[in-house]
């Protein structure tokens, strides 16, 4: 745990260098705007430790995998979003000496992420072995208004001498994935061109083909005045450079402002990729920097209120939660259906940039209540666009008739991990992709979804799990063998409770589905059965056997839901009694000792419980959330929000934001010495969750919106911002009351603490915490 950023409403900032804390801060400090995004990493040379890291939305590479013993059923690759060219870097040489913090004294220096208007800014001191000093502001952003282009400012001031300044504005495409499997290049060049102080390259992605052209034209002024500067170009293998050198005199401000622009084929036709990149560099340079910064914080104040949270009383939960939405802004927009939420978004290579469970189990929510639907809807239509190759999927394990798993790791919808039982095994991801369609209906109240998309992902869902299911003749039930469930520190069992429940709820939902088509869009429900051949009464009857006649492991003794069969043969220490050396365990034991053990990594029957909450009564969930939670490491930092909410729910408002408080500042706080990998985005989302679910005690029942709020730890208030069905709601909850107030044209009935409210279109109504006032 680090605890090195300052705390700051609006503003992420680190003060002093610490070349040793880079990488984490390179994490930290990202920029995305859906479209493309970077690590924040130096525009001049840096020849200390440091990932760079730039990275193009949907552009990735199948990378060979590693298996000792291939087995029938492993995918092919192991797929990962590319590390794409460098579009950040600007050179700077002082007559012969090269601009390097690693080499120089640094003064100074700091980091500032402004979340409010989105953009980075750097500022230093250096030093330079022969004692010449300069100073340097550098700004830059991904413009969220043009999601192909970002800008640069980057300010060099003399402090100490005048001379000459060398200015090298280029882009490097000879990048290398750290995580490459047998350290391949994944890149080659397909065209470069430069002309005066504009430069582009194109490079193509081996075996996927795709191609992405990245461009740059930077201008340069001196004392607010444009240079008309010479200009030289470089060119070598996958690099486009130009090179000036300007006279600079001591306390003068040099300016330098670099467009840039990355276009993939995925967006633009591969013959007009260069073309098309020229025209956006030239836009963003003829709009200017001021202007395009301008445009990017009016954007950005959007974002902000539909999705802020406020909190009173506690200014590091403030900037942790605000962190959380920013990245999470910055990760995912919704523009594009082919597009998801990698675990660790735009800001660093773990997990590969690829698609997990995460984002229907964890996501959804958060984009749900602060974006339009289309938001949400497109990662749902992700998946159903992915549909084909999840019957293809299941159809290489043997299963058949379109029965549809979607895979645990995905970049197009094949699956593409290398570990057989923690990933492949996880087949509850099936469920989660299932539920995610219940949930944007549930809040959004879209039912025509159903019949236009849903149906027919649910159908190739529910096959799989009746295929997936056994029948038992000793226990005269369906058993469900082989499985991983969410908790990643046993595989390979049998009867994992939560697989199973969530099965057959996926098997009920699908027959729900199905019905509602047949009774609200005749036609399309025909088209539906007719495209996916399905036999509904014979197809139909099985389901309902199998809800019928499945078998859950319950101990009855100790009234809980067994997380698979045989869990309580194991040695029953608890977490509290564990030597606290011990953790984390997956850095401290065997894999094996992990698998033997009774620890559980992340809720797996608790996440159940969460997904289906209403099916239980609050003593079942507290016996169950009394049994696991001692037994939970929580070593997966999706794990506390479900915690965090569950506990709310029991009254438990202590342990609640115990759990909130493990997330909320996980990366700024390096709170697992890990973020120098890149950030934990999706958990992000499992925090806002703890606020607005758990702390706030929102739910979505009947169409209707319900809160039962309390007000955690030492806060004084804290308020949300959330869209629900065209309305814009502000939620604030303080010491005595809860506010809500409706900045829409609609009026809204909404439950606090179980009494209705009426809030008329543009105004504010009152209840006091616990009881209603009027
Ligand atoms: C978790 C998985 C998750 C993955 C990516 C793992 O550590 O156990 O549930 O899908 O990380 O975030």
């Amino acid at each position: 745990m680090k605890q090195y950023i300052k705390v700051d409403g609006w503003n992420i900032i680190e003060e002093g260098f610490v070349p040793h804390y880079n990488k984490i801060s390179e994490s930290i400090f990202s920029l995305g705007n859906g479209r493309m995004g970077q690590r924040a990493n130096f525009e001049e040379t840096y020849s200390g430790d440091t990932l760079q890291g730039n990275y193009v939305a949907g552009v990735y590479y199948p990378d060979k995998t590693r298996v000792g013993w291939w087995k029938n059923g492993y995918p092919e690759y192991f797929a990962k979003v590319l590390n794409a060219a460098n579009w950040i870097g600007i050179g700077i040489r002082i007559e012969e000496e090269e601009l390097d913090l690693h080499k120089a004294q640094v003064t100074h220096f700091s980091r500032i992420l402004n979340m409010q208007e989105g953009y980075l800014q750097r500022s230093f001191t250096a030093t330079l072995e022969s004692g010449k000093q300069v100073k340097v502001t550098a700004t830059r952003f991904c413009s969220i208004v043009d999601d192909e282009t970002g800008a640069i400012r980057y300010s060099i001031t003399p402090l100490n001498f005048e001379g000459n300044l060398q200015i090298t504005a280029y882009i490097d495409g000879d990048i290398k994935n750290q995580d490459a499997n047998y350290d391949e290049k994944f890149w080659e060049e397909t065209g470069a061109s430069i002309q005066h102080s504009s430069a582009y390259i194109t490079l193509k992605t081996k075996k996927t083909g795709f191609q992405v052209c990245t461009g740059m034209q930077f201008n340069v002024y001196q004392d607010t005045r444009p240079l008309a500067i010479n200009v030289r170009p470089v060119q070598k293998e996958k690099y486009v450079g130009v090179v000036t050198t300007v006279k600079v005199k001591s306390q003068q401000e040099t300016v330098i402002y670099k467009y840039a622009a990355n276009l993939s084929s995925e967006n633009h036709p591969v013959e007009a990729l260069a073309n098309n990149c020229e025209i956006a560099v030239g836009k963003a340079a003829a709009k200017g920097f001021k202007a395009m910064l301008k445009e990017q914080a009016a954007a950005w104040a959007i974002k902000w209120k539909e999705s802020d949270i406020i909190i009173e009383g506690d200014p590091a939960a403030q900037q942790g939660i605000r962190f959380n939405i920013f990245q999470l802004n910055q990760t995912y927009t919704g523009e594009d259906a082919r597009l998801n939420i990698g675990p660790k978004g735009f800001t660093g290579e773990k997990y590969g940039g690829s698609t997990y469970w995460d984002t229907e189990a964890y996501c959804i929510p958060f984009y749900l209540a602060t974006a339009e639907p289309q938001v949400a809807r497109n990662l749902l239509i992700y998946r159903y666009k992915q549909l084909g190759k999840a019957i293809e999927n299941a159809a290489k394990l043997g299963f058949n008739n379109g029965a549809a798993l979607y895979p645990m790791v995905t970049m197009n919808g094949e699956e593409c991990h290398n570990e057989w039982e923690i990933t492949f095994e996880e087949i509850h991801r099936n469920a989660a992709i299932a539920f995610a369609i219940f949930n944007y209906i549930r809040y959004t109240g879209d039912t025509a979804y159903l019949a236009e998309y849903g149906t027919e992902v649910l159908i190739g869902i529910a096959r799989f799990w009746a295929q997936r299911v056994n029948w038992s003749e000793a226990r005269g039930q369906y058993v469900m063998l082989g499985v991983t469930g969410p908790n990643e520190y046993e595989n390979n069992v049998n009867n994992n409770w939560y697989t199973s429940t969530m099965a057959t709820w996926c098997l009920q939902y699908a027959m729900d589905a199905l019905q509602h088509v047949k009774e609200t869009a005749a036609d399309r429900y025909d088209a539906i059965i007719k495209t996916t051949v399905f036999d509904a009464g014979k197809e139909q009857e099985k389901w309902q056997h199998v809800i019928d006649n499945m078998y859950y492991p319950v101990d009855e003794q100790l009234g809980v839901f067994l997380q698979q069969e045989g869990y309580l043969d194991k040695e029953q220490i608890l977490v509290k009694d564990l030597d606290p050396a011990q953790r984390p365990l997956n850095q401290k034991w065997s894999w094996d000792r992990i698998l033997r053990s009774c620890y559980i990594k992340q809720a797996d029957v608790l996440q159940g419980l969460y997904f289906l909450e209403d099916r239980y009564d609050i003593d079942t969930l507290r016996r169950n959330f009394d049994f696991y939670e001692p037994r939970t490491v929580h070593e997966s930092s999706l794990s506390p929000c479900v915690h965090a909410i569950l506990a709310a729910k029991l009254g438990d408002e202590k342990r609640a934001h115990e759990f909130y408080l493990r997330t909320s500042r996980l990366d700024l706080d390096d709170y697992n010495n890990d973020t120098e990998d890149g950030l934990h985005i999706t958990s992000m989302a499992g925090t806002w969750m703890s606020v607005v679910e758990g702390f706030a005690g929102m739910r979505v029942r009947d169409g209707q919106l319900q809160f039962t709020p309390f007000l955690p730890g030492k806060w004084q208030s804290f308020a949300f911002n959330i869209r629900f069905r065209g309305r814009i709601l502000k939620v604030k909850v303080s010491k005595q009351d809860v506010n809500i107030e409706n900045d829409s044209t609609k009026d809204i009935t909404v439950l606090i603490y179980g009494e209705t409210v009426h809030v008329p279109a543009g105004a504010t109504v009152t209840a006091k915490q616990g009881n209603l006032v009027n």
